[in-house]
């Protein structure tokens, strides 16, 4: 079945004139009676794109494009706006500051977690390539790197440029440059083949997706058989005291020090302790992965459960 797709407007801001760029048009997704259009833009490097399109689709059947998000069955509804243009905005808002107060506001345990993290989902075979979604300031990406002492390509991709430009002189520091690419995308429309990756990570950034079961549909998408999706997250701490303790800094004191110290008109910090309370934790992620298709599906706490790493593996079809 063909497809047209009309454009009333396409415009790319492109920073390098170094860069790649591929278009690619996919005239379907069907997804229980969902169907949407993707737009996948692909840069080469550390360049960056800005994407922005509106169209019709013509075609024998009715159809209503979507291009910045996609509601998925089983996304449970929630109060909080994850809206992709919200988020990106927010994001940007905080990431002069976003590195200082992750080590601040966590006491420097992020660290800890990440490098857990690199530990429990080890690197994949010498060559295969590691995506690592939302990689915001790209920590996660430079401690796969280390982890691998270089072995693997990474892909790190995030849609908040502000956030993601903070990442470039990080991997450039410790010489991975021409190991590490970074990509600007929807993680709910990456611009990567599916089956290509042999690790996909996403820490603290699926919570922030648009649509739960979306993100983590992709995420699998692009891991290849075989291959690992690791997911890790703020989780809520079950202890009786602990976890009143952790709820009355999460909601009252982190947002007001976060706010303090990086004033934005996003709030991001009340944000942060409203999608957490909203996010599936525990049994609950664990069943989210498996309906999504990932098998021998474990997760495992940290620091007394305040995060929580999620580990699935695509299964061999
Ligand atoms: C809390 S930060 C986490 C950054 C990093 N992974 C870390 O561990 O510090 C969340 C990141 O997810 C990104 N993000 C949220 N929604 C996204 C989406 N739909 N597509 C791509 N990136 C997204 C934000 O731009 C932000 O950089």
């Amino acid at each position: 079945m063909f497809w047209t797709i009309v454009f009333h407007s396409l415009d790319c801001i492109i920073d390098s004139p170094a860069c790649d760029v591929r278009i690619d048009f996919f005239g379907q997704d069907w997804s229980n009676q969902s169907c949407w259009f993707r737009i996948r833009v692909a840069t080469i490097r550390h360049t960056t794109l800005d994407w922005n399109g509106s169209g019709t689709m013509t075609g024998s059947t009715d159809l209503t494009t979507k291009s910045e998000t996609t509601s998925v069955p089983n996304d449970k509804p929630v109060s909080v706006d994850k809206s992709g243009p919200k988020v990106r905005k927010m994001f940007g808002s905080i990431a002069h500051r976003y590195d200082f107060l992750n080590h601040f506001l966590s006491v420097n345990i992020d660290h800890y977690w990440r490098s857990q993290t690199t530990k429990l989902a080890p690197p994949p075979p010498a060559g295969e390539t590691i995506v690592d979604c939302c990689t915001g300031t790209g920590d996660l990406a430079v401690a796969y790197d280390r982890k691998s002492n270089g072995a693997n390509p990474i892909l790190a991709t995030d849609f908040c440029r502000p956030m993601l430009i903070r990442s470039v002189p990080k991997f450039s520091k410790i010489g991975a440059s021409g190991r590490i690419a970074v990509v600007e995308s929807d993680a709910q429309y990456l611009p990567l083949p599916s089956d290509m990756a042999g690790l996909t990570t996403v820490a603290f950034g699926l919570r922030n997706i648009a649509s739960t079961a979306g993100g983590l549909d992709e995420l699998i998408r692009i891991t290849k058989p075989g291959g690992r999706v690791a997911i890790l997250e703020f989780s809520r701490p079950t202890g009786r005291i602990l976890g009143r303790i952790y709820l009355a800094f999460f909601k009252q004191i982190l947002p007001k020090v976060g706010q303090a110290i990086a004033p934005n008109a996003s709030n991001a910090y009340g944000y942060l302790p409203a999608s957490v309370l909203e996010f599936p934790d525990g049994q609950a992620m664990l069943d989210l992965m498996a309906s999504r298709g990932l098998s021998s599906c474990q997760a495992t706490t940290m620091t007394f459960g305040v995060a929580s790493l999620y580990i699935g593996t695509k299964p061999i079809r």
